[in-house]
């Protein structure tokens, strides 16, 4: 049986989200596995600063020891989101002392982790409603409608320059929403602060994903001679719009998940050229967010099933 990074050594890399609880009940695994990991939420904003904005970078230091210690990459993740911060404290901060406080937030963070290999700088600022480009959060509240220039403005300055800086986002598979991501990123790159885009991936209801679609988000980017990163993928089973659980689905319905997961990496191969990394969110469906998130209906998405074993989807996408 290969694994899967040897069965995409020629491609690109293959990486995984490890948290404190996953890399110590199966960090070998991940070791054979994978390339590279990133944190699932121990380099947040929320989770490294408190409200009284003290620091602890403890759950964050032993997983970037996790990667270095057996040779891995570590990507990072990530400086500005709308969740896993406390909002309403920096809603009370005045422009100029937000200002401040990110600045010296990225400074902290990125001077202490030098060695992850890039940085998702500001996480999904697009919105999702129709008309509607950035999505209303404490950080364009307070510097304006330009913010994400600022902020990738004032990355560049204080990160390292062989890391990669790179804006994340889901639902690029969907018109409108890749039209947003479109326009941030060649905004970006027309001032030189931004080096890769972030698809995450996010299969959640398939029903909204096509591969011609994604083929064209993958044909729309190439255009911006970015690097594309897969930061997040998984392919919700079943969907989650339903009230099924894992236990509930049939096996015609596996077997399409299944065949689904190859065809997405079918896709891979086609765009590797531009693909630095593809990033699984989550190791085994036992750690997956999506057993929780949503509607905490338990459901299975990723490679490996409960008893970190793999499933059906694993062989589609290492035997091609
Ligand atoms: C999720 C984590 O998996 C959860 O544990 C946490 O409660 C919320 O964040 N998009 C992202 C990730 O960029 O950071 C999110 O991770 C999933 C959606």
């Amino acid at each position: 049986m290969k694994t899967l990074k040897e069965a995409y050594k020629d491609y690109f890399d293959i990486g995984a989200t490890v948290n404190v609880g996953s890399y110590k009940s199966f960090g070998n695994l991940i070791a054979e596995q994978f390339d590279s990991i990133t944190c699932e939420n121990e380099m947040k904003y929320g989770f490294v600063c408190n409200t009284k904005d003290e620091y602890d970078f403890s759950r964050a230091d032993e997983l970037y020891n996790f990667a270095l210690d057996n040779g891995l990459k570590i990507r990072g993740h990530n400086f500005v989101w709308h969740q896993c911060t406390p909002v309403d404290h920096l809603d009370t901060f005045s422009p100029e002392k937000l200002w401040e406080r990110i600045k010296e937030h990225i400074k902290l963070v990125s001077d202490r982790y030098q060695k992850v290999s890039c940085w998702d700088v500001i996480n999904e600022a697009a919105d999702d409603k129709n008309g509607l480009f950035l999505r209303d959060t404490v950080w364009h509240r307070k510097f304006g409608d330009d913010y994400y220039m600022k902020i990738y403005a004032l990355a560049r300055e204080l990160v390292p320059e062989n890391i990669q800086l790179v804006y994340n986002d889901y639902n690029e598979y969907i018109p409108e929403k890749r039209e947003k991501m479109l326009r941030i990123v060649n905004d970006l790159k027309a001032e030189g602060l931004i080096d890769a885009v972030g698809f995450q991936s996010h299969i959640t209801i398939p029903k909204y994903f096509s591969l011609d679609e994604y083929k064209r988000t993958f044909e729309e980017f190439s255009k911006t001679g970015l690097r594309i990163h897969i930061t997040e993928l998984d392919i919700a089973l079943p969907p989650i719009n339903t009230k099924k659980t894992f236990s509930d689905v049939t096996a015609e319905e596996r077997e399409a998940w299944a065949k689904l997961y190859g065809n997405v990496f079918a896709v891979f191969r086609e765009y590797a050229e531009l693909i630095d990394s593809v990033t699984f969110w989550g190791v085994s469906d036992d750690t997956s967010w999506l057993n929780n998130a949503f509607d905490g209906h338990g459901r299975d998405a990723l490679l490996f099933d409960r008893d970190h074993q793999p499933n059906e989807a694993y062989f589609r996408v290492t035997e091609f």
